[in-house]
């Protein structure tokens, strides 16, 4: 038993060469990614902790690139969290302009993709320029029918529940909703992934096995799937083995 677990994890740290996919599997409708390590990789190299995040940037054009071949629908991509503001100025300030550093190199190839660009999260706090960036490729992208690109910026799960709840608590003072009409489905409508649906499998890198207030509610039956491999040295092989090691789950929500 401990062996086939040392097997399985050793795996998941190295891809095995000329791993190959069997695309006619099911294929998960929506992938959604914590993108860790950066700052570490960047550690290892004694760079700057920056270099580590622009570096991860060239992995999400990888992996955008690798879930488009195989015909996911829906990626989201963890990008800031509403707690990273904790972090030095500097960082911060970077981290606010990647998107729009992002977007000025790839928003072209995204569109001929025909890829949907999507912002999860809290506007509020967003630097002018960093919402325009993102506003800007979202109302470019509108009417495109292919993958549906989220990247999640100043998302925080509970941030969004709050807000919800809030949200929901006017209408009903306001005489416009009865709490009967309250279900899992009126929630939905008020969550930033209102028109998304929930995740099947998320991936978290760098060797972190927490959730880090991500999605909490989407993720309720989600297949969760943990590497050690740090963000950006992870690589299309080692999305599709996550891919693969989804295919041979068995998804029961709770029935037999
Ligand atoms: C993930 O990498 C990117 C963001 C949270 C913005 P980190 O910056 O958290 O990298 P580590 O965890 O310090 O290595
Ligand atoms: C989660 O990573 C947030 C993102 C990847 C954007 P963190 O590095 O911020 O998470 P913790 O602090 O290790 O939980
Ligand atoms: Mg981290």
């Amino acid at each position: 038993m401990l062996e086939h677990l040392a097997r399985k994890w050793s795996r998941k740290e190295k891809p095995t060469e000329a791993f190959e996919l069997d695309v006619t599997g099911q294929i998960p409708k929506h992938v959604a990614v914590i993108m860790d390590g950066n700052g570490r990789w960047a550690k290892m190299r004694s760079l700057p902790r920056v270099a580590g995040h622009r570096a991860g940037m060239k992995t999400v054009k990888e992996i955008v690139k690798a879930a488009d071949a195989i015909g996911i629908q829906y990626m989201t991509m963890y990008a800031f969290s509403t707690e990273n503001w904790k972090r030095p100025r500097e960082e911060v300030d970077f981290l606010m302009k990647l998107p729009q550093e992002f977007l000025s190199t790839e928003l072209d190839e995204l569109v001929e993709r025909n890829v949907r660009i999507c912002m999860v999260g809290s506007k509020d706090e967003l630097p002018d320029h960093t919402l325009e960036a993102l506003e800007k490729a979202e109302e470019r992208t509108r009417d495109n029918t292919g993958l549906q690109l989220n990247f999640a910026l100043n998302y925080g799960s509970r941030k969004e529940i709050v807000k919800a709840v809030a949200e929901i608590a006017a209408r009903i003072q306001a005489g416009e909703l009865e709490p009967e009409q309250l279900d899992e489905q009126v929630i939905n409508r008020y969550l930033y992934t209102r028109d998304i649906p929930d995740p099947d499998l998320l991936i978290r890198t760098s060797g972190e096995i927490r959730l880090s207030n991500f999605m909490l509610w989407q993720l309720a039956y989600t297949e969760l799937w943990f590497t050690d491999v740090l963000w950006p040295d992870f690589t299309q092989e080692h999305f599709y083995q996550a891919i693969a090691e989804y295919q041979g789950r068995a998804r029961r929500y709770g029935a037999v």
